[in-house]
């Protein structure tokens, strides 16, 4: 028989599917890992139990105790999964940048969600960064996974995301195209594919106005370069510790 224990046990092992179409005219083969195969939907959901998997271990999660973490929604989702499975509760603090379904499905996991404003700076006690660290301290029995900084996110992808598409590719990768919003996939997924083959090139994608690729480029922190942009989940306004990871 091959049954899955609880929902948890479905989270990896996404597909690697060609992109026969809009790479028509490239000289290689371009593949897509489809993480929104993932029981939440996006790659998040590997990091989010592994943060909630070390915290437990680590004695900081206590049975009963309340998950607290900002989040654009996606890493909401797998700690609302875990959460679920394991019987914590759910405080998410989230921006109003962030499509409104997205903190509506939160809610329906059962998490209760806080949105700040987006447009403050991120040492701002109004910030989301700022709410959840004060929930922590403030919320008994409660832990704030703080994914930008939790050596866990770059766990999860370097012991699953990068050992699949190693094997998925037989190999055989030459290029990872990847974004980074924490930072944990690309770094995760580079240190496996690196230590497999140190020639593999790896691609960060970054959002225009975020501060990543100038600090990558420079190593300049230069927040007077950074703007407000659209999209929701990757780039950087402010410089979590990813930064020393990369
Ligand atoms: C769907 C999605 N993809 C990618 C990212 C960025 O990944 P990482 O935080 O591992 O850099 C995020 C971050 O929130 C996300 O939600």
């Amino acid at each position: 028989m091959d049954i899955k224990n609880n929902i948890l046990e479905t989270i990896g092992n996404t597909p690697l599917i060609r992109l026969n179409k809009i790479t028509q005219s490239l000289p290689c083969t371009v593949l897509a890992k489809v993480d929104y195969f993932n029981p939440g939907n996006s790659i998040k959901d590997r990091m989010a139990l592994k943060m909630v998997e070390v915290a437990e271990q680590e004695g900081k999660l206590k049975p009963g105790g309340t998950i607290i973490e900002g989040t654009s929604g996606n890493t909401g989702m797998g700690l609302a999964l875990a959460a679920i499975v394991k019987g914590y509760k759910c405080i998410f603090v989230t921006t109003d940048k962030q499509s409104k379904e997205k903190a509506d499905v939160l809610k329906a996991m059962g998490a209760e969600v806080i949105v700040c404003p987006n447009n403050v700076e991120p040492d701002d006690p109004q910030s989301y960064y700022s709410v959840a660290a004060r929930l922590a301290r403030e919320v008994p029995n409660s832990y704030h996974m703080n994914q930008y900084d939790n050596l866990a996110n770059r766990q999860a992808h370097y012991e699953t995301t990068g050992p699949e598409i190693w094997n998925q590719t037989d190999g055989k990768i030459t290029h990872l195209v990847c974004t980074a919003g924490t930072g944990g996939t690309i770094t995760g997924v580079a240190m496996y594919l690196k230590e497999k083959n140190p020639d593999i090139k790896i691609w960060a994608v970054d959002a225009y106005g975020s501060l990543l690729t100038k600090y990558f480029k420079t190593g300049e922190l230069d927040e007077n370069e950074v703007y407000p942009y659209f999209s929701e989940g990757f780039g950087k306004t402010s410089c979590p510790k990813i930064t020393k990871w990369m």
